[in-house]
């Protein structure tokens, strides 16, 4: 029946025939469905074979934010946390919380995810004192807030790559080896909805969290022998500061006032880490725009555009 319905799609997408995709999806799309859910339910099955209690966490750009939310979240659940970003004060601060909140025992360290050289020492550090690593969170990132004929320096979009893109990827690769030493272990990858769909005023910032999309999707696929799962989150909106610090000479606002708040989103990524879901969409209209997205790309385009431009109000900082 697959096969068939397979053949059908293929045949709908050669000939354009509209008679056929609407045959397809009246009388595919439930059975598919059907069968998608049955396999998502054994997928969790095996996953939630898996407790957080006194597991060796990492958390990149744990400083703020959505990070140290999810610090305090995974706090509460007994783990051991190693907490990284740049600004050391933060951390620290970061890091008591933690403890008060029930954490096992919480590492800080001042890793820019730029530098190789100082993952390196890093999962060093970790091999030596608990010589694997049970969940990985690559969640360090930035932003910008320029329409690309307003940048001055294209440098802004390889910075952008270099954080958001080979500061995960590079992360993933070096963690690698010690969390295939721990069963079921879990990556999760903290993208955007502007990984799913171009953003105006960001296209560095959706370039590399596409960019995310495609490594941690092809390398989800590598370790399923290995019985790790890997998650890619999708946040719309959240309320940190990240928008302050958007890269660009002058950036324009972002309006994150209807977005949801970092504990929320941190409390959405923990239960997805837990299910070990292999992607996790925030809001409705999130979710739909990523079901519309291959039927009904141009009506998608121009739902994303109006809502984008609503959200940027194409107002300076
Ligand atoms: N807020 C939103 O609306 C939203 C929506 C979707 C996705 N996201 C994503 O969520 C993630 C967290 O962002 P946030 O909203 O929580 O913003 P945030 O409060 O600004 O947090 C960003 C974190 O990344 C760290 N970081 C930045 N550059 C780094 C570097 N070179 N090396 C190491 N750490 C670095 C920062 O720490 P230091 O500065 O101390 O290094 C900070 O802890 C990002 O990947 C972002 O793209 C956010």
């Amino acid at each position: 029946m697959i096969v068939f319905l397979m053949i059908l799609s293929f045949l709908s997408v050669v000939y354009i025939n509209e008679s056929i995709v609407f045959f397809c999806f009246i009388v595919g799309f439930p059975i598919l469905y059907i069968i998608n859910l049955y396999m998502k339910f054994i997928y969790h099955q095996s996953a939630r074979q898996w407790s957080p209690k006194e597991k060796v966490v990492i958390i990149t750009g744990a400083s703020s934010g959505i990070g140290e939310s999810l610090a305090y979240q995974f706090s509460r659940h007994g783990c051991i946390l190693v907490l990284c970003a740049r600004r050391e004060a933060l951390l620290a601060e970061v890091s008591k919380n933690c403890k008060l909140q029930g954490a096992k025992d919480v590492i800080t360290v001042k890793v820019d995810v730029t530098k190789e050289s100082e993952i390196t020492t890093l999962i060093q550090q970790i091999e030596k004192e608990y010589n694997r690593i049970d969940c990985l969170i690559l969640n360090a990132g930035i932003s910008m807030g320029e329409r690309l004929d307003e940048i001055n320096d294209f440098n802004l979009i390889r910075k952008l790559m270099e954080v958001n893109y080979f500061g995960s990827t590079n992360f993933v690769y070096q963690a690698l080896p010690l969390l295939k030493r721990s069963p079921k272990s879990r990556i999760v990858v903290v993208s955007s909805a502007a990984g799913l769909v171009g953003a105006p005023l960001r296209t560095g910032y959706s370039g590399s969290k596409f960019a995310l999309r495609g490594f941690f999707t092809a390398l989800a696929c590598e370790l399923s022998d290995n019985d790790i799962y890997v998650t890619i989150a999708y946040p719309g909106p959240v309320r940190t500061q990240i928008n302050k610090a958007r890269l660009g000479k002058d950036p324009h606002e972002l309006d994150t006032s209807g977005g949801i708040t970092p504990e929320k989103c941190a409390q959405i990524i923990y239960e997805a880490t837990l299910n070990g879901d292999m992607e996790v969409m925030f809001e409705t209209l999130g979710r739909a725009v990523r079901i519309m997205e291959g039927p009904f790309l141009y009506l998608n385009y121009w739902l994303v555009n109006k809502v984008q431009r609503s959200l940027n109000k194409n107002k300076r900082k």
